[in-house]
């Protein structure tokens, strides 16, 4: 290719008129052969993104499988500190984001300086940081958790431990009650998904259909938590939802894991749940839902946007990533 022939990025994506009659699926499958290309996928991607993805997952599997393959190139679908954490665990391949602009309230609810003030003011602490953080946070940290293995790392360490937890405070809040571990400052942040289900909107699904199950993140708040009969990480509702005999389930979770639930569970019922700020609208994250297959054929055609983390700063982040790899196994 010219160089002349790179596109610009326009809002964090290439934005450039594709040949409508273009098989997208097709071309980006050839392209994935020529370049050994793999597309990681979380589930709460576009149901089409999750359709032509090599793996989808939650946090941890994806970066599990981020840490393990064989490809020279990983296009990352999900948003920027999970590509960010593809990065940092495998520094010589390229890693390419089909948005560059795809943020994570969570993520932003943490600022370096802020949490490095913060951290002086608890000298001995173990500091554990949610994976839904930059590599600045995870290099201020000593561990790093998802919400799959949070309560497993959590009790892995001495009751009397003092942990810093952070920066998510309803997951930090499940965690200490789940393992009753006393000695936990839980940094004061949250995402603004998982934040605004509608608490009524869930009672009128489970007036409406009694035997239905609710199945809630541990990022909601403890008001839907208080009405789920199963509570877990993304992948752990997922495998919920086939094993339990239930054949209707609420998710109180971002609705684009209804795609693998109704694809694992083709005769069984899956209601989302709607935002309380905007009654009528299907409570999602919409920067999960930038990914398209548009902007991922664009990614995977001129490798753009790629992913660059600076080595120090990886390597320090490493560390606090593998030993979640490492505590997970
Ligand atoms: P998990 O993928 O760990 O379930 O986390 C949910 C989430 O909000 C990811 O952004
Ligand atoms: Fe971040 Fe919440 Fe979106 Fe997950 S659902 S990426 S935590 S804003």
């Amino acid at each position: 290719m010219n160089k002349e022939d790179k596109p610009m990025l326009k809002n964090g994506h290439i934005e450039m008129p594709i040949d409508p009659s273009l098989d997208l699926r097709s071309e980006i499958a050839k392209m994935k052969k020529e370049k050994n290309a793999i597309i990681l996928a979380h589930y709460y991607t576009n149901d089409e993104v999750q359709e032509i993805a090599d793996y989808t997952g939650d946090s941890l599997g994806l970066s599990q499988k981020a840490a393990a393959n064989d490809a020279d190139i990983i296009v990352f679908a999900g948003v920027h500190f999970m590509a960010e954490t593809a990065k940092i665990l495998s520094p010589n391949k390229k890693v390419l984001i089909p948005d560059s602009e795809t943020g994570c309230s969570l993520a932003d609810s943490v600022n370096e300086k802020v949490f490095a003030e913060f951290l002086k003011q608890y000298p001995g602490y173990t500091v554990i940081s949610y994976v839904n953080t930059t590599a600045e946070i995870k290099a201020m940290s000593d561990i790093v958790c998802t919400s799959s293995n949070a309560v497993k790392i959590v009790n892995s360490l001495p009751k009397d431990e003092k942990i810093i937890f952070g920066p998510d405070k309803n997951l930090g809040a499940y965690v200490k009650k789940v393992t009753g571990h006393e000695n936990m400052v839980i940094w004061n942040g949250g995402c603004h998904v998982h934040g605004n289900f509608s608490v009524e909107h869930i009672k009128k699904l489970k007036q409406q259909n009694p035997e239905a199950e609710v199945l809630a993140h541990p990022e909601c708040p403890a008001e839907i938590l208080d009405l789920a009969s199963y509570i877990g990480a993304t992948s752990a509702l997922l495998k919920h939802s086939i094993e339990s005999k239930t054949q209707k389930f609420i998710i109180a979770t971002e609705p684009g894991i209804l795609y693998e639930m109704k694809k694992q569970c083709p005769n069984k019922e899956f209601y989302p749940v709607l935002s309380k700020s905007n009654d009528n609208t299907i409570n999602q994250c919409f920067d999960m839902k930038k990914n398209t297959l548009e902007n991922i054929y664009l990614t995977l055609k001129y490798e753009l946007p790629e992913v660059f983390v600076e080595p120090t700063l990886a390597n320090k982040a490493l560390s606090s990533i593998n030993r979640m790899l490492e505590m997970s196994k």
